[in-house]
Parts: C-alpha cells; structure tokens; sequence
C-alpha cells in the first residue's frame, strides 16, 4: 500500500455539502500512516460535526483563529508550521475567494497564508457557481500562486444540476498525495511530450484539424516537471498557457511538429506523443483563398509522417510511449498499435458517450505495455498525467537499471 507515513496532513473542510466525504478521507489518510490535523470554517461544520472528524484523526479538530487556549499550545503559526502538506476538501467558492485575495480572517484561511508547505485544494460548489468567472479568476491567480487544483469532477450534483463542480472522491485525493510524495521519480532525465491538434492549411485563410485542446498533454507535461524532468513541450495550437518551467516549442503543422521532435530527440530519454496529429493533410496548399465557384470541389489528402513511429524506430531511442484515442475496440486496437509501432507504453482513451477525452477536464485511461494491462480509471487529467509519468518513470529507471 502507498505510505504517507510521518507525513504531517492539516485538512481543511470547508462549507459545502461534499462535507461529508471528509470524514472517509481522513480515515483513509490515517490508514496511509498521516497524522491528520483537522481545521474547519464555521460553514463546515453546520455539515459534518467536529466529533466525527476528531474521533477519526485521534486530534481535537481546530476552528478559532482567537482561542487563547489554543494559542498557547498550538495556535494558527504552529499549524502552519506543523504541516508538510495541506490539503482543502472541499474548497468552497467562498474560501477560494478569501484565499485568492490573500485574506486571514479565519483559522483556515490564515493558515493557507502562513504555511510554507504545498497546498492542493478540491473544489466543490454548484456548477453555476464553478463556471462564473469570478471563481475562474480565483482559480487561475491561485494556480499562478503554485496551488494544486484537484478536479472538480462533472456529474449529477447534490442541487440537482449537471455539469463541473462534484469534489473529487477521496481515493483521487490520496492518489494525488501518495504519488507527490514519490517525486522527483524523473530527477535528471530529458522528456519531450506533443500536445494539441495540427493545423493542416489549404489555404492562408483555412485549415484541416482536430478537436483536441491539448489539456491532456499539457497535464502530462506539468507532472513531468514536478518529477524533477527537464521537459521540452512541442505543442500545435491551444488555447493554453504552456506551464511554467518547460521548454516551449509551439507548431502548427505535423511536419512542422515533426522537425521540431527531430531537433531535440537525439538527446532526450523519454518521449511521450500526446499530441492529435492529422493523418492526412492536403496535397496543396493554395496561395490564395479558395473561391467559393464549383458547386463541390475535391480535396486530394496525403499521408502525413508519423512522428511517433519515426521516435520509436531510432537507433538509440528514448523510452517512448504512444496515446491512442479509440471508438471500437480500443484495448485491442492499442494493441496492435503498440506492436506496430514498436512503442514500451501506449494510453488508451476510450471514446465513447460515457467518456469523450476532447476538450473535458477528465478522462479515463487504460495503460497496456507488452506485459501487462492497468486500468488508471476515469479521473481528472492532472491526476492522471501524475499516474502516468509515475508509471513511466518506474519503468524507465528498470529498463535502465538491467
Ligand atoms: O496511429 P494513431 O494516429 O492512432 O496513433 C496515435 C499515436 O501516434 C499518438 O501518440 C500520436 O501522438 C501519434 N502520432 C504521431 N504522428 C502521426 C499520427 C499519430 O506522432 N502522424
């Protein structure tokens, strides 16, 4: 089982009906090894009593910033102090206010601003709430600031609406906790990831691509930087901002994104193809708009080179892993891909109704290599892309370890 063992763990409940997935987090905490410091606001606890969460962690669960007993044993400096992770669960839309606008005005938000240890919050609120752009706002200088954003997740929510705004469940917590605790897994090793779609021109004003908004990539790019990887992202067009500490190289087309692989490859150690690369592009390119004349015109498309294919058939070749995004028979078809394309890990994502990867903050991955199968599930793509490099690092350090 993965270990938190001796690590301190101050939780932060705050107001929201997700309250109540906060008792089964700290039980599972405590069962990792955590000592778990509970905090909550005063709206958290019209939803979960105190005495549930203090019989669960073994301590007397804190919630006044102005207690004078508390401030000659453990006040809100010591707290700050004590912890070596802290994590909220859930985040409420008015915590996450307070905490983006740098205020102490309770136990748990001066605790935030005084502690120099990692902070991850998941988020929970009505998807209305989620979507405004105050929150967004909030949620983006929060994430500058170098807070780790678990979910939220999209489903039924307790109001009745449907949409993002679900807590992530506690087991996605410990995953995210488990795994930190792990990095640097990739201390000294060069990775280079594609993300995003291509745009194929037909012309200056026109192009054939893909819906893919390069999330998935740019998640896996983010857990390659915090496994201590020098990472270098070769990225088709998105509508993202590359995350902080990489190597950018942004493309359009695959032969663009093909040059740039081949510039920096020979002295990469991993190489991981997210990227949505357009199969065909057309023959041509016109100078000129197309006129809209001719009641139908053909497109002759050609093959575009296989960037993937071309990494994995090097001489010395980095430990390279494929996605691939299947409708039928995904699990077999990766397959055969893996082997096709002589690769040591692909991704599968299943597209399907129940999980269309395009665009969505979530997605479910199955990894198959040529021993063995694991299903990852359906969580968010930043938990994910952290299972994943988790994955290729052990596997990378085996492979050069024999
Ligand atoms: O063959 P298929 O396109 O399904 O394979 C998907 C995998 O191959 C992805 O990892 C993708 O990044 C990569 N690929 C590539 N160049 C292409 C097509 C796909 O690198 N032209």
């Amino acid at each position: 089982m993965p270990s938190l063992s001796d690590q301190h763990i101050v939780l932060g409940i705050t107001g929201g009906i997700a309250a109540y997935k906060s008792a089964e987090l700290v039980r599972r905490l405590v069962d990792h090894g955590a000592e778990v410091q509970v905090v909550m606001t005063d709206a958290a606890k019209a939803f979960i009593a105190p005495l549930t969460l203090q019989a669960l962690s073994g301590r007397p669960v804190r919630d006044a910033l102005l207690d004078p007993s508390a401030e000659s044993g453990m006040g809100h400096i010591e707290i700050a102090r004590w912890a070596d992770r802290l994590v909220v669960a859930p985040a409420s839309a008015n915590f996450i206010a307070r905490l983006a606008g740098g205020m102490a005005s309770d136990l748990l938000a001066t605790v935030c601003l005084a502690t120099s240890a990692p902070i991850a919050l998941a988020p929970a609120m009505n998807q209305g709430m989620w979507s405004k752009s105050a929150t967004q706002r909030n949620i983006a200088t929060l994430k500058a600031d170098g807070i780790t954003m678990l979910g939220p997740n999209s489903g039924d929510q307790a109001c009745g609406d449907v949409g993002p705004g679900r807590m992530v469940e506690p087991a996605e917590i410990i995953n995210h906790l488990t795994i930190s605790e792990k990095i640097p897994v990739l201390d000294g090793t060069s990775v280079m990831i594609t993300a995003g779609p291509t745009w194929e021109a037909l012309d200056p004003v026109r192009v054939l691509s893909n819906h893919s908004s390069g999330k998935m990539g740019y998640a896996v790019a983010a857990a390659a930087v915090a496994a201590g990887a020098a990472v270098t992202l070769v990225s088709g067009p998105t509508a993202l901002d590359p995350p902080p500490g990489i190597q950018y190289r942004p493309v359009r087309s695959a032969e663009e994104m093909l040059a740039a692989v081949e510039q920096d490859i020979s002295t990469c150690d991993v190489f991981i193809g997210v990227a949505a690369v357009a199969d065909y592009r057309p023959a041509r390119s016109e100078t000129s708009k197309i006129k809209k004349c001719a009641d139908s015109i053909t497109l002759e498309l050609v093959r575009t080179p296989d960037i993937l294919a071309r990494v994995a058939q090097q001489v010395k070749r980095p430990f390279t892993v494929g996605f691939a995004a299947e409708t039928d028979q995904a699990i077999a078809n990766a397959r055969e891909k893996l082997h096709n394309k002589g690769l040591d890990l692909i991704a599968v994502n299943q597209v399907n109704e129940t999980n269309n990867p395009f665009g969505s903050e979530e997605n479910h991955l199955v990894l198959i290599s040529q021993s063995d199968e694991i299903d990852l599930g359906r969580n968010s793509k930043a938990v994910l892309a952290e299972q994943l490099i988790s994955e290729i690092a052990h596997r990378y350090h085996d492979q050069h370890s024999t």
